[in-house]
């Protein structure tokens, strides 16, 4: 299977550090955010990565990663076309580069504790469709809530920064569709935020009863605000004083 890191965006929450540094170049722990993303894949296995990204940044992405020679993946990157479009839109620009597989998205803003392996294999398993990664939180309002039907077993509905929450999960930045999310996409029109919202495309795959999920048993930080950016340094230092205890 392929990856695809989706790291362009405004960064708008976190300006002025985004004012000239792209968010995902950001410090979390020892390394810039982008790197988490990247050792999260290549931990599932997963060595080809396409890094989508705004024109402005990408020497900088280069100069940092090359083509994934220091972590031993290798690395491709793509210009996102209209920045700040939203995150279907950018997932476009992965068509090329996915040719009909099934593939990992990540948000690169997205740190997490637990390891993509286990989900990774269920989905391999999985014949169609697509599979999103759940995880209880607070500030629902933030993110794209579920609605889940009585057993649990479903999800009906996603609704995206919901005034109010219909379950107490949050649907992740980290989605495992196959090929046919580009026809999705290519069906959706702009959300009110001026956005292609992924959310719709979620919801086409729960019209054709073709999405599946699981929930994140370990921690997991959107680190798109300062006080998340804060909180996702604290988990990234706690884990490494841990590891090196052991
Ligand atoms: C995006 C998605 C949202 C999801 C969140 C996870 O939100 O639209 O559904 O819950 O990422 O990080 P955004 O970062 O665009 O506000």
């Amino acid at each position: 299977m392929k990856g695809v890191i989706l790291a362009g965006g405004t960064g708008s929450r976190l300006e002025p550090l985004t004012k000239f540094l792209n968010k995902h170049l950001l410090p979390v722990g020892p390394y810039p955010m982008i790197y988490w993303s990247i050792l999260k894949l290549k931990e599932a296995g997963i060595n080809e990565i396409l890094i989508v990204t705004n024109k402005n940044h990408l020497s900088s992405f280069i100069e940092l990663l090359g083509l994934g020679e220091d972590l031993h993946v290798n690395i491709q990157f793509k210009i996102q076309g209209n920045v700040g479009a939203g995150i279907a839109d950018a997932l476009m620009s992965a068509k090329k580069f996915i040719n009909n597989e099934k593939f990992v998205v990540l948000l690169g803003d997205n740190i997490f504790e637990d390891s993509l392996s286990p989900f990774v294999h269920s989905f391999q398993k999985q014949k169609k469709g697509a599979m999103l990664l759940l995880k209880e939180v607070e500030e629902l309002t933030r993110y794209g809530v579920p609605h889940l039907d009585k057993t649990n077993l479903k999800i009906k509905s996603i609704i995206e920064k919901p005034s109010n929450p219909p379950s107490s999960y949050c649907v992740t930045g980290i989605y495992m569709f196959d090929q046919k999310v580009f026809e999705y996409i290519e069906t959706i029109h702009s959300s009110h935020r001026n956005e292609l919202e992924i959310t719709d495309v979620n919801n086409l795959y729960i019209q054709d009863d073709q999405l599946q999920y699981d929930i994140l048993k370990g921690w997991w930080v959107d680190a798109g605000t300062h006080e998340s950016l804060y909180q996702a340094n604290q988990y990234v230092h706690e884990k490494i004083k841990k590891e090196d205890a052991n």
